[in-house]
């Protein structure tokens, strides 16, 4: 199966990140019937500063006509805020990928380091967030009017709306799931209103899914209250840019989240949810296993292959069990706790990406 991958390395930690996800994505090639073409496709701050663009046409068209996308993370610190970033919103809107999909799995090994009594995710955590990709603030409609004066205004579209709402009915059918959550303000916004209503029309014909509405600000204690009752979410753009971060930490950190941005009938891009970490950038110490994971989301979900998005996954939680970037090392305290916690080894970000590279190799041969 040749498939054309497009390598958006970004700034900072992304094109750290990035050739991790690469090592993985070509030991894929090596063991199995995929033939990967990858495809450079430079974007971001350290692009602008030398051509003016954060997001060249020749990028661009090369991701429009790949098979996925797999991005790194933009955004410079010596450049001003929004200026890398802008190119996020390109691709998203250009792409028309309208639905963010953000998978949120605490995985065994990282018990030790979820910041929740134990009580609390005895039951395990395994959220997705269904997040609205291309409305609301996000829109950029609005600006600095003047010295006192700043304006962005939230839009929502049936359009938009529906077709996020049918990705996630059908993504919380497919997955099994029992309850559906629907996040909005509705007491206080016209749009979460208008949201809410739709959201009651679509659920109509998944009657045996339980449908639950919680305003964003009751949803964010939830969410530390009782994490493993929630299964799909769906939310609009910021609530759910937001709620999702909240959620990465309780998995542990940033670094282990990934998600996909995604255009149900064409090209998606996969990515780790955190940015360019400017004060961890060059140092070979950021946690790769965002962007490895992104690579689980984008087989499942771009080539349609769970059976390898689950070796993938469990080649991941192996080496969980043997290495961790600092991130996700045990932290002080919990030693006293775990007279086990010397045996884990501390990864470099590349000595992590090869040590899941192992682990993914034995289940590839078997
Ligand atoms: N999709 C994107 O490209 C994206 C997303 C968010 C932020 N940004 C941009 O990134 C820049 C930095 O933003 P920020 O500091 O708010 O967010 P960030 O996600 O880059 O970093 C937040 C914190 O998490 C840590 N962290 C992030 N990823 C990590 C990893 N893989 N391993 C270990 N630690 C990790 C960082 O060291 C930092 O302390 C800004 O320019 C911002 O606009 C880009």
């Amino acid at each position: 199966m040749r498939k054309t991958i497009a390598l958006a390395h970004g700034d900072g930690i992304g094109p750290e990140v990035v050739n991790e996800g690469k090592k993985i994505l070509d030991l894929i090639a090596q063991y199995t019937d995929y033939d990967f073409n990858f495809v450079e496709t430079p974007l971001g701050g350290d692009v602008w500063k030398r051509t003016g663009n954060n997001l060249p046409e020749n990028s661009f068209n090369q991701m429009k006509e790949s098979d996925a996308i797999l991005f790194g993370a933009i955004g410079l610190p010596d450049i001003p805020q929004g200026i890398a970033e802008s190119a996020i919103m390109k691709m998203r809107q250009g792409l028309n990928l309208y639905v963010n999909l953000r998978p949120v799995k605490l995985y065994e090994p990282l018990y030790d380091i979820c910041p929740l009594k134990p009580e609390f995710y005895a039951d395990g955590i395994d959220i997705t967030i269904v997040r609205e990709n291309t409305e609301s603030v996000y829109a950029q409609i609005g600006g600095i009017i003047n010295a006192d004066t700043a304006v962005n205004t939230m839009v929502y579209t049936r359009k938009a709306v529906e077709r996020l709402l049918d990705y996630g009915f059908d993504y919380a059918t497919r997955m099994g799931h029992t309850e559906i959550i629907s996040v909005d303000k509705a007491n206080v916004l016209a749009c979460s209103r208008f949201w809410r209503e739709i959201f009651a029309e679509k659920g109509k014909k998944f009657p045996k899914l339980k449908q639950t509405n919680f305003y964003v600000d009751a949803f964010c204690q939830w969410l530390i209250r009782s994490p493993s009752t929630i299964q799909t979410v769906v939310t609009e753009n910021m609530f759910g840019d937001i709620i999702s971060d909240e959620a990465a930490y309780l998995i542990g950190s940033l670094g282990m989240a990934a998600s996909g941005n995604i255009n149900p009938n064409s090209v998606s891009l996969y990515e780790p949810i955190h940015g360019s970490a400017p004060d961890i950038a060059g140092q070979n110490i950021a946690n790769p296993i965002g962007a490895v994971l992104s690579i689980k989301l984008m087989v499942e979900e771009s080539f349609k292959d769970r059976v390898l998005g689950t070796q993938i996954e469990n080649a991941v939680i192996d080496a969980l069990w043997e290495g961790r970037t600092l991130d996700i090392y045990p932290r002080k305290g919990s030693e006293v706790k775990d007279p086990e916690i010397k045996k884990y080894k501390k990864c470099t970000t590349q000595e992590m990406g090869t040590l899941i590279a192992e682990k993914l190799k034995t289940k590839l041969k078997s």
